[in-house]
């Protein structure tokens, strides 16, 4: 079927955790549907608004002044009625009764799952890859990721300010469900001396007690220790590393400040790039979609080659974080 020719009507929904640039991503799918005479809907909390009819007109004007606001104006849930027997095929029959002929679906991994339900129950779906974590294996890069790595330096470069004040090991953790990238990227920015991954299996005796001695030993005398969510309880770690050097020692759990805030520069951009790219894919009547970046450009791929491609991990930039960091 020629998509263009035959449906007119796209929905917009985000789901899962929130990403900044969600919203520049929104806008720019309803701007360039709009453009090229398709109507735009919105739906409310990812793939329940679905379920439940959530569904709303979109404009020009409803996408205002977002492009530079975190968070996201459709709001987002994990669903599991949608994750239910069942679920997938019950968005479908709404969609078909509200007319949608494609959806932009804009989260992480698990939406991109539930996306490639939908599309096979016959809902061509479009994905854009929306995850301060950066941890979809198809794109070398996912909205949101830029932001929380800013966000998590500039709260650790306070930390730090006040670690040296006090000749302190700060400990912190940051997101990123089981993978290390932001913990990686935010501990070569923050000058780590230790940053723990969930890709690199570590030893608390070799890579942390005796990482502060050796740079203790030439002259380092505050430090701060980057911690992937999940990997250890950084309370009790911290009260360890006191007890064994004598360093005083802090904990901070970065959380959800991460997610929040306006986005970066490079996350508007990716995000409305990948907005046009999924209306323009979904125009030439191709569903079952990944919008990716691939060496640098904006690309698209297979929802089927998407979920089961493998994220390498930048084992190089740890190693050489670990070298700099001293
Ligand atoms: O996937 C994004 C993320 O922020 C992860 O880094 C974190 O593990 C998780 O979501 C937290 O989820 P919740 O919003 O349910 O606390």
């Amino acid at each position: 079927m020629n998509f263009l020719s035959e449906c007119k009507t796209i929905a917009v929904l985000t789901s899962g955790g929130d990403a900044p640039g969600m919203n520049s991503a929104i806008r720019a799918v309803v701007r360039f549907a709009i453009a090229k005479g398709i109507r735009p809907l919105g739906v409310r909390r990812g793939f329940n608004g679905l379920i439940h009819r959530d569904i709303f007109e979109m404009s020009i004007r409803t996408v205002s002044d977002i492009v530079a606001r975190g968070g996201t104006i459709l709001y987002t849930a994990r669903s599991p009625e949608f994750a239910a027997e069942g679920g997938p095929e019950k968005a479908a029959e709404r969609c078909r009764e509200v007319k949608i002929d494609g959806v932009v679906v804009i989260g992480g991994d698990g939406s991109i799952k539930g996306a490639k339900k939908l599309n096979d129950s016959g809902i061509p779906c479009v994905c854009l890859p929306g995850t301060i974590d950066n941890d979809i294996a198809c794109s070398e890069y996912s909205i949101g990721f830029d932001t929380a790595i800013n966000t998590a330096t500039t709260m650790i470069d306070k930390i730090r300010d006040t670690a040296q004040s006090h000749d302190r090991c700060s400990v912190i953790e940051v997101m990123g469900r089981r993978c290390g990238n932001i913990a990686v990227q935010t501990g070569v920015a923050s000058g780590a001396t230790a940053i723990l991954v969930p890709e690199y299996s570590f030893d608390f005796e070799k890579d942390v007690i005796e990482r502060l001695f050796f740079t203790q030993k030439i002259g380092k005398r505050h430090f701060i220790i980057v911690v992937s969510e999940g990997l250890v309880h950084v309370d009790k770690m911290t009260k360890e590393i006191t007890a064994r050097t004598g360093i005083d020692s802090r904990a901070t759990i970065l959380g959800h400040v991460q997610r929040g805030g306006s986005p970066t520069a490079r996350d508007r951009i990716v995000a409305s790039e990948m907005g046009c790219h999924a209306v323009e894919v979904l125009s030439e009547g191709n569903g079952g979609k990944v919008i990716a970046i691939k060496n640098n450009k904006t690309v698209d791929i297979k929802i089927e080659e998407a979920i089961t491609a493998e994220k390498p991990f930048d084992m190089k930039l740890y190693k050489k974080a670990l070298q700099i960091s001293i």
